[in-house]
C-alpha cells in the first residue's frame, strides 16, 4: 500500500480539544504529498449521512489553522452511529442504528480510510482527559491544564481578598490528570480526585490548618469524577443512549460541606468547557502535528484498525481494542503525586 494512490477521510466526531485542527492540517499535509485524495466528513458521523456534508481538501483548507481551536469539520457527540437521535412522526425521540447506511455511504464516496472506528481507520488520542493508557500524552491535555491553572491563579487574588475557600470543579471523567496537574502549578491547597476517594473531614482538617496559620483563604480544585469515600460520582443528567454520562456537581457539594462543617465562607466554579477550547498550546500543536503525520504513515502502511500513541519519544501504532481497553489512573505511587504530598497538598486522605 506504500505507494498507492490513496483516497482518506477526516472525521472529527465525539469532543473536541485543542489541538485537533493542527491534526487536520498534519494529516492533510502528509497525505496530499503522497499524491493522495484527501476529504473531510463534517459533524462526526452524521456526515455520512448526508452527501453534501463530504467535503474535498487541498493545501488551502488548511491554511491557518494549526493555532486555532475546536474543528474546521464540526463534530457532535450525538453521533454514535449505532444510536443515531431520531424523532418519529409522533414527536418521539428514539435511537436508530444507521451503521449499515454509514459504511454503504463510505462505500460510495469511494474512501479507502477513514480515522474513526468501525470502517479500514485510523484514529488519534484525542481528549482532554489525558486518560488513554497506551500513550504518554493525549493532545489537548496540555492545553486543558494551562487553561485550568490560570484559571485558579486568577481565583487566588479574589478568594484572598474575601478570605474565602474557592472550589473549582475541573473536567476528567473518571480519571484526576488534569486536577491534579493543573492544581499542583496552581498551588492549590487541597486536590480532589477519582483515584482517592476523599474524606471531608480530612478536608475541612486541612483548610482550619492553613486558616490557623493567618493564610484565610484557600483553593480546592476537585475532579469531576472525584467521590467521597463510600460514595458514588456525581452526574448530572440521566443516561442517554449513544453518550457517555455527563459529570457535574461535585464542587458544589464540595464548597457546601466545608460551609457547614468550617463556617468559612465558601465559593464554587465549575470550568467546564472552557477547558475544551481556544489556542492550542505549542506541546498540543506539536504533539498533535506528529499524531496526525503518524496517522498518514500508518495508513500508508496498510496498519487499520490502530490508534497512534506516543511512546518515550516515539510514535507508534496500536491496535484500537488495546488502545480503549484500559484507562489511565494517576498512579498514586508516583513522583508527581510524592511530590504534591510534600509540597504540603491534602488529597482529603
Ligand atoms: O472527555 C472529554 C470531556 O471534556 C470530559 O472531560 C467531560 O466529562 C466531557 O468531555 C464533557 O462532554 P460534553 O461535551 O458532552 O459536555
Amino acid at each position: 500500500m506504500a505507494n498507492a494512490k490513496l483516497r482518506i477521510a477526516i472525521n472529527t466526531g465525539g469532543g473536541d480539544a485543542p489541538g485537533l485542527n493542527a491534526v487536520i492540517r498534519a494529516a492533510v499535509l502528509a497525505a496530499l504529498r503522497r499524491g493522495w485524495e484527501v476529504y473531510g466528513i463534517r459533524r462526526g458521523y452524521g456526515g455520512l449521512l448526508g452527501d453534501d456534508l463530504i467535503v474535498p481538501m487541498d493545501k488551502h483548507s488548511v491554511r491557518g489553522i494549526a493555532h486555532l481551536g475546536g474543528t474546521i469539520l464540526g463534530t457532535t457527540n450525538r453521533g454514535n452511529p449505532f444510536q443515531i437521535p431520531h424523532t418519529d412522526a409522533s414527536g418521539n425521540l428514539t435511537y436508530i442504528d444507521r451503521s449499515d447506511e454509514i459504511l454503504a455511504n463510505f462505500k460510495k464516496n469511494g474512501l479507502d480510510a477513514l480515522f474513526k472506528k468501525g470502517m479500514p481507520i485510523v484514529a488519534v488520542p484525542k481528549t482532554i482527559d489525558n486518560d488513554l493508557a497506551v500513550t504518554q500524552v493525549t493532545f489537548g491535555f496540555n492545553t486543558a491544564v494551562q487553561t485550568a491553572s490560570d484559571a485558579i491563579d486568577k481565583l487566588h487574588s479574589t478568594a484572598e481578598s474575601h478570605e474565602r475557600v474557592m472550589v473549582v470543579e475541573v473536567m476528567g471523567r473518571s480519571t484526576g490528570w488534569i486536577a491534579l496537574e493543573s492544581g499542583m502549578s496552581g498551588t492549590a491547597d487541597v486536590i480532589l480526585m477519582p483515584e482517592i476517594p476523599y474524606d471531608i473531614g480530612k478536608v475541612c482538617e486541612k483548610i482550619r490548618e492553613r486558616y490557623d496559620t493567618g493564610r484565610r483563604f484557600a483553593i480546592v480544585v476537585v475532579a469531576e469524577g472525584a467521590c467521597p469515600v463510600g460514595g458514588e460520582p456525581f452526574f448530572l443528567a440521566k443516561k442517554v443512549p449513544g453518550q457517555a454520562d455527563r459529570y457535574g456537581g461535585i464542587a458544589d457539594r464540595v464548597a457546601k460541606e466545608i460551609a457547614e462543617h468550617t463556617s468559612f465562607e465558601t465559593r464554587s466554579m465549575v470550568l467546564g468547557h472552557l477547558q475544551r477550547g481556544g489556542t492550542p498550546t505549542a506541546f498540543d500543536r506539536l504533539i498533535a502535528a506528529r499524531f496526525g503525520a503518524a496517522a498518514v504513515r500508518t495508513i500508508a502502511n496498510g496498519d487499520f484498525g490502530s490508534m497512534v500513541a506516543l511512546d518515550g519519544s516515539d510514535i507508534k501504532a496500536v491496535p484500537i481494542p488495546y488502545a480503549i481497553a484500559k484507562i489511565k489512573n494517576v498512579p498514586l505511587e508516583s513522583d508527581m503525586m510524592h511530590t504534591a504530598r510534600d509540597l504540603g497538598i491534602s488529597f482529603g486522605d
